[in-house]
C-alpha cells in the first residue's frame, strides 16, 4: 500500500510540482509530477472545495477528486489515492509559497579508477583497462562464467539503497563497457558516470518519472556520432553510434550481474531532458542503473528457442 508522503518542487521546470506516495512496506516510492496547467486546475478545484476530473498530459491518466478521497490513475502506476482533505491541505499550503527549482552546477571530472599503473605508452595497449577488468578481490565472484550469468541475469526495479556497491566493482563495469565492439572501432558512445545525488533525482522525471532511475550506480550511455570517421551517410554514422552505445550498456548490464549485481535499463526517457540535466550535446540512448537488489530473483520467461530462430538453409 502506498501512502501520500508530500508536495515537492519540480527538479526540471519551475512551475507544476512532484506530489510523493511511499510504499509503507518497502523503501520505495512513487512520484507524479504535475505541470503548471494541470497543478493550477487541481489547486481550483480543491480551493473551491468542490469535486471533478483533471487529465493529465499523457491523455490517459486522471486525477478524480472526490469529497472523501482523490484517486490518481495512471497509466504506467497502479491507482494512487489520498484523503482529499490531506491533499487540499498540501495542495493551498505548497501554493502559498513561490517554489523554484535549484539549479544544480554541474563539475565533470575525469575518471580516475583506483587501480595504478605506471605510464600506459603505445606498446602495451590497454594496460589500465586490463588491469581494471582482471583485478582479483577477495569478494571476485567465482562463477561468473558468461553463460551462467546470461542465463541467470535478471532486471530489477528494487534496489537495496542501503548498501553502496563497491568502488572495484563499479570500476570493472566501466571497464566493461570499454571492451564491447563498436564499429570501426571508433567507440562513437560516450558514457556519463553519474555521482551526484540531485542529478540523479532529475533524471527520475526525465526518465517517465521511473522512481528506480534514482539508484546506486548510474550511468547515462550517449552517442558521438561524430567520434565515427567513416565517409558513410549521417544516418548510418547515427545508427553506428547508436548500436554501439547500446552495445556498451548491454556489456555494462552483463558485467554487473557477473558482478552480483542487479540492474534496469532505460530507453524509456526524454531525450532533450536527460541532454539538459546532464549539460551535454551528446544524445542518450539508455540509462543502466544498477545496485544490489533488496531480493534476487529467477530470470523471466522467454519465448521457445524454436519459435525465436528462423534456418535458412
Ligand atoms: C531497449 C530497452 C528499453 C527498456 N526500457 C525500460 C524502461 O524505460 N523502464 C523499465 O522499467 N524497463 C525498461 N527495460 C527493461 C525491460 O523491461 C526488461 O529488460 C524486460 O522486461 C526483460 O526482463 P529481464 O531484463 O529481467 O530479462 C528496457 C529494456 C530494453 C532492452
Amino acid at each position: 500500500m502506498a501512502e501520500f508522503s508530500k508536495i515537492e518542487p519540480s527538479y526540471i521546470s519551475k512551475d507544476g510540482c512532484r506530489l510523493i506516495w511511499k510504499e509503507v512496506e518497502e523503501d520505495d516510492q512513487h512520484v507524479i509530477v504535475l505541470n503548471k496547467d494541470e497543478f493550477e486546475q487541481i489547486f481550483e478545484i480543491l480551493l473551491k472545495d468542490s469535486t471533478g476530473i483533471v487529465r493529465l498530459e499523457d491523455e490517459y491518466s486522471r486525477i478524480l477528486i472526490n469529497t472523501d478521497v482523490t484517486q490518481f490513475q495512471l497509466k504506467e502506476l497502479k491507482t494512487l489515492e489520498v484523503k482529499t482533505s490531506i491533499l487540499r491541505k498540501n495542495v493551498l499550503e505548497y501554493r502559498n509559497v513561490p517554489h523554484e527549482p535549484k539549479p544544480i552546477k554541474i563539475y565533470p571530472k575525469e575518471f580516475y579508477p583506483s587501480i595504478e599503473i605506471e605510464k600506459e605508452d603505445d606498446d602495451e595497449q590497454n594496460k589500465l583497462l586490463n588491469a581494471v577488468l582482471t583485478s582479483k578481490n577477495k569478494d571476485t565472484v567465482s562463477e561468473s562464467d558468461l553463460f551462467r550469468v546470461m542465463a541467470t541475469r535478471r532486471s530489477t526495479r528494487n534496489f537495496d539503497v542501503s548498501k553502496a556497491i563497491e568502488q572495484w566493482k563499479i570500476e570493472k563495469i566501466l571497464a566493461a563497457a570499454d571492451t564491447a565492439p563498436t564499429a570501426g572501432n571508433f567507440q562513437g558512445f560516450k558514457l556519463v558516470y553519474i555521482k551526484n545525488r540531485e542529478i540523479k533525482k532529475r533524471l527520475v522525471e526525465a526518465a517517465n518519472n521511473q522512481p528506480y532511475v534514482n539508484a546506486p550506480l548510474v550511468l547515462v550511455f550517449c552517442i558521438d556520432p561524430s567520434r565515427v570517421k567513416m565517409n558513410f551517410p549521417p544516418e548510418i554514422l547515427t545508427k553506428f553510434s547508436l548500436q554501439d552505445a547500446t552495445l556498451a550498456a548491454a556489456y555494462s548490464q552483463l558485467a554487473a550481474s557477473a558482478l552480483g549485481l542487479s540492474s534496469i535499463w532505460i530507453g524509456m526517457l526524454d531525450e532533450e531532458k536527460v541532454k539538459q540535466i546532464i549539460e551535454s550535446d551528446l544524445k542518450p540512448s539508455s540509462i543502466l542503473c544498477v545496485g544490489y537488489p533488496h531480493q534476487k530473483r529467477p530470470p523471466k520467461s522467454r519465448r521457445k528457442l524454436k519459435e525465436l530462430i528462423r534456418v535458412i538453409e
